[in-house]
């Protein structure tokens, strides 16, 4: 496979991989090209292809309606190069990468359970480990189709080490692999950092974390940077944990284990299912919901900076609570929209 020039009209060019995905491409050669999901989901990624052609990787994504398509956009996360092209798309400055994703063959070193259906997985690559805390990776999985994304639970760091808290979901391609198939000392391919759910040490606010499922990884990465970060000494922060039972919570085996995080940040568990709630003496509902009731004992819900990862019907009932009920800026909301 050879190299293309890939042309972004009235804004320059940059040189692709032949058979590699146009958005990857671009963000290696740091070109703010906006995106969000990396998975065919969201949409964000959408330009319009004016000469030359690509290849679907993904036709049927939902990110890209018929209508759309057939006024000649496309996906860029969705597009693979297949030679020179010209394309229109507006770039913005805030998607230029800090860290441009590259791709590394990663050793599968272990994993230790923190569930019955979540585990902390482990990879070694060469070199540093660099990233943002709270961005995530796209995994190449054997016998998996298709890269899967999943967030760093970690910290950057010099010794190539890439770990990953993972929800086993029935029947999921990836975390189905990670589970039952990977042996210690297997490679795979991992390509990264990918997204903008990063921590904001200069944001002048305390920070208040909301998760659920897998989403404990991402979160995990930030509140670790930021009880790290002198600056950040005097921020309170609050994580929001929300699982269906007490025995699906992670939080003694991550948040309780780490002494600093245990002493920093101020963990709220909660239950969805009141049937499990018999010896539980703590939080019941939807997250969303236990946010909600501790953000009117607060007052204001405009002081903080928020992170949240989860499930996409809680990442949606917390965008709507945050941002159309209590009116937060989006400035102040980070959350990345995995399908
Ligand atoms: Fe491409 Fe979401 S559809 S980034």
């Amino acid at each position: 496979m050879g190299s293309a020039r890939i042309e972004i009209l009235d804004q320059g060019e940059f040189q692709a991989e032949e058979g590699e995905l146009l958005l990857r491409e671009a963000l290696r050669n740091r070109i703010g090209f906006p995106y969000d999901c990396n998975s065919g989901g969201c949409g964000s990624c959408q330009f319009e292809l004016v000469s030359g052609g690509v290849e679907d990787a993904w036709s049927a994504a939902p990110g890209l309606s018929e209508r759309a398509r057939s006024r000649g956009r496309r996906l860029a996360c969705q597009s693979r190069v297949t030679g020179d092209c010209a394309i229109k798309v507006r770039l913005k400055p805030e998607f230029v990468p800090t860290h441009p994703p590259a791709l590394h063959s990663a050793r599968y070193e272990g994993c230790r359970p923190l569930t019955s259906d979540m585990a902390e997985y482990r990879f070694r690559c060469d070199g540093s480990a660099d990233f943002l805390p709270g961005q995530y990776a796209m995994l190449r999985l054997p016998g998996v189709s298709g890269d899967r994304a999943y967030s760093m639970s970690n910290l950057p760091n010099a010794d190539g080490l890439w770990t990953f808290i993972i929800k086993h979901i029935s029947g999921g391609q990836g975390s189905g692999v990670l589970a039952e198939k990977i042996r210690p000392g297997d490679l795979i391919g991992l390509d990264g950092p990918y997204g903008l759910s990063f921590l904001r040490p200069d944001a002048d606010h305390d920070i208040v974390c909301i998760g659920g499922g897998s989403g404990i990884s991402p979160l995990k990465s930030i509140c670790s940077a930021a009880v790290r970060h002198p600056p950040l000494d005097n921020r309170t922060i609050h994580l929001f944990y929300g699982a269906r039972t007490p025995s699906d919570l992670p939080i003694d085996r991550t948040f309780r284990e780490d002494p600093q995080l245990a002493e920093r940040v101020t963990v709220v568990p909660a239950i969805s299912e009141a049937s499990h709630g018999t010896s539980w003496s703590g939080e019941t509902g939807m997250i969303h919901e236990v946010l909600h009731r501790w953000l009117e004992t607060v007052g204001d819900a405009k002081r903080f900076e928020y992170y949240f990862c989860g499930p996409p019907p809680m990442i949606d009932a917390v965008r709507r609570l945050l941002q159309i009920d209590l009116r937060v800026p989006e400035t102040q909301l980070h959350a990345d929209s995995f399908v």
